[in-house]
């Protein structure tokens, strides 16, 4: 099988590819990412190595580029984005161009190349907001509110086409909040710890009360893996961890594993159109693929802590832009 990943030197992505070549030591896989301000090739310096292993530096809105690569793939799958919510709201166009361009140009080239299977790695926040209770679940209506999750639902709208339209195998996953190692520090747990660990406040939006369900990283590779080899073709399956915490929760945690107090926290204006409650039901994936996450909030997050605190090495070579 020989896979093509796109912005698989991101965080998940990374991860995603270390998971397949560990699993699958015959699948071969191309990672084709263009190694934007958060990409990191740090991330997968295990594996660059690996006969079974090749990277291509490049856009997914590269057409001649895409279409080259993609014929002789059996898969594609997706996780090239423009990712931050903040850096949506003061520059939506590159998120326009990365995540529905991109993402459209992909679709082409892999229909053209007539793959196999094209996965889609979508987010819980194209469903928009919920109340104080009940949960998102795949047929909970398009409701996206920051120009981030307005491009990933347009994305899953041109999959979803694609595969109304030419029957054209398509699989979209919507996951909740993912944390672990290798997670670009300017999202909220790696951001907090690396100030905390500078001696600095951490910066909380608004009350501090907006929720969020959080997911380990690898417990989010495993689903991808399951979704990929045995979803059904047209499906959307939602990935959460029904681990629902508050920011001011979060914060507190890592205040405490950090042996740090509340004196710490500075609570700043809040984001703007800023989502309250993010909640996701796994039922589907759960009850019809048999996936659970296996990794509990606790240990994810003393894991993730301890990452960040013994790879200083890493943390730098993001500061400096340089190899370890
Ligand atoms: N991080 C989360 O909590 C989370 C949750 C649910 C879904 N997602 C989705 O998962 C995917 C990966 O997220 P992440 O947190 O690993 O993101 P990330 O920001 O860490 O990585 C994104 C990667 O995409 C690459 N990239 C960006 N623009 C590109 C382009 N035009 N062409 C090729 N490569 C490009 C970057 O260089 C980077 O390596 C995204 O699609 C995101 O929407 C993320």
């Amino acid at each position: 099988m020989k896979l093509l990943v796109t912005g698989g030197a991101g965080f998940i992505g990374s991860c995603f590819i270390k998971h397949i070549l560990n699993k699958y030591p015959s699948y071969k896989i191309i990672n084709l990412d263009a190694l934007t301000y958060c990409g990191n090739l740090n991330n997968l310096i295990n594996v660059e190595k690996n006969p079974n292993y090749k990277f291509i530096k490049g856009n997914i809105c590269d057409k001649n580029l895409v279409r080259e690569i993609i014929s002789g793939v059996d898969c594609v799958i997706n996780f090239a984005a423009e990712s931050h919510v903040d850096n949506s709201i003061n520059n939506p166009e590159i998120f326009i161009e990365t995540n529905i361009k991109g993402t459209l140009n992909l679709l082409q080239a892999s229909k053209e190349c007539k793959i196999k299977r094209y996965l889609q790695i979508s987010t819980d926040e194209v469903y928009g907001t919920l109340g104080s209770s009940g949960y998102f679940y795949e047929t909970t209506p398009l409701a996206p509110n920051s120009p981030y999750s307005a491009s990933k639902a347009s994305a899953d709208l041109l999959v979803r086409a694609f595969y109304e339209t030419y029957k054209f195998p398509v699989l979209i996953t919507r996951c909740s909040n993912n944390y672990g190692p290798y997670q670009y520090p300017e999202k909220l747990i790696p951001f907090f710890i690396l100030r905390l660990l500078n001696n600095q406040k951490v910066p909380v939006y608004g009350d501090g009360m907006n929720v969020r369900d959080w997911l380990y990283v690898y417990d989010h590779c495993e689903a991808i893996d399951l979704v990929l080899h045995k979803g059904v073709e047209g499906e959307i399956y939602n990935i959460g961890g029904h681990n629902e915490k508050t920011n001011l929760e979060i914060t507190n945690l890592i205040l405490e594993k950090m042996g740090k107090d509340s004196s710490y926290i500075e609570y700043v204006e809040d984001r703007l159109g800023h989502d309250r409650r993010y909640a996701i039901s796994n039922d589907k994936i759960t009850s019809q693929l048999g996936w659970s996450p296996k990794i509990t909030f606790e240990e994810g997050i003393n894991k993730t802590i301890d990452w960040y605190l013994s790879h200083q090495n890493w943390i730098k070579s993001i500061e400096e832009k340089k190899r370890i």
